[in-house]
C-alpha cells in the first residue's frame, strides 16, 4: 500500500491528537497545498467556530463541515492536497460516507488522556473548542468512545500515534509514497 500524492490524503481523529500540525508538516514535505477545515470553515463563514455553534448550533455547523467536505472532494485542483478534518466530521454519516469511499482516510489515535491533556495546553485555545466548554471531561471521554467505531468506518489507515510527535507521524505517512 502507498500513498498517491495525486489524490487527496485526509487525516482525521479526535480532539487535539494533532491532525492539524501533522497535516501541515506533510504537505510542506510533499510540496502540496493543506487545508485545515476548521480554520477554511471559519474563513468561509467570517466567524470563529465557536461563533457558528453560538449561531446556528453543532447541526447547523455540521451541515457547513459536509458542504465544505464536498466541495474539497470534488475540485479538481484538489486532486493533490492534505486535508486534517474537524474531529467531529465521523458524526456526520453523509460525511463518513465520502471519507469512506476516499482511498487515504488516516485515523490518528491517541488515548483519551493524551488527546485531553493537549486540548487544554492547546494551540487553539479552550474556547475555540465549544464542544469542550459545554461538556464535562467524563462526557469527553464518553464521546471518544462512541466515535472509535465512526473513525474506523470512515478511514482505511489507523495510525497510533501515542508514542510519536507530529514530524515522526508526517514522515510515517510521506515514507508510505
Ligand atoms: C469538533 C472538533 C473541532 C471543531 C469543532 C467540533 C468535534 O476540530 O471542528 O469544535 O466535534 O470533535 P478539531 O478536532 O480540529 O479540534
Amino acid at each position: 500500500w502507498k500513498v498517491d500524492q495525486r489524490m487527496p490524503i485526509i487525516l482525521t481523529g479526535f480532539m487535539g491528537v494533532g491532525k492539524t500540525t501533522v497535516g501541515r508538516i506533510l504537505a510542506n514535505k510533499l510540496g502540496v497545498p493543506f487545508v485545515d477545515m476548521d480554520y477554511y470553515i471559519e474563513a468561509r463563514q467570517g466567524q470563529t467556530i465557536a461563533e457558528i455553534f453560538d449561531q446556528i448550533g453543532e447541526s447547523g455547523f455540521r451541515l457547513i463541515e459536509f458542504q465544505v467536505l464536498t466541495e474539497l472532494l470534488e475540485a479538481d485542483e484538489n486532486a493533490s492536497i492534505v486535508i486534517s478534518t474537524g474531529g467531529g466530521i465521523i458524526e456526520t454519516a453523509e460525511c463518513r460516507q465520502l471519507l469512506a469511499q476516499q482511498d487515504q482516510v488516516f485515523y490518528l489515535q491517541d488515548t483519551f488522556e493524551t488527546s485531553w491533556q493537549r486540548i487544554n495546553r492547546g494551540g487553539r485555545t479552550q474556547n475555540d473548542r465549544p464542544l469542550v466548554n459545554a461538556n464535562s471531561k467524563k462526557q469527553m471521554a464518553a464521546k471518544y468512545e462512541r466515535r472509535i467505531p465512526l473513525y474506523e468506518e470512515a478511514s482505511n489507515y489507523r495510525l497510533d500515534v501515542h508514542q510519536t510527535d507530529a514530524h515522526e507521524t508526517a514522515e510515517v505517512i510521506r515514507k508510505m509514497s
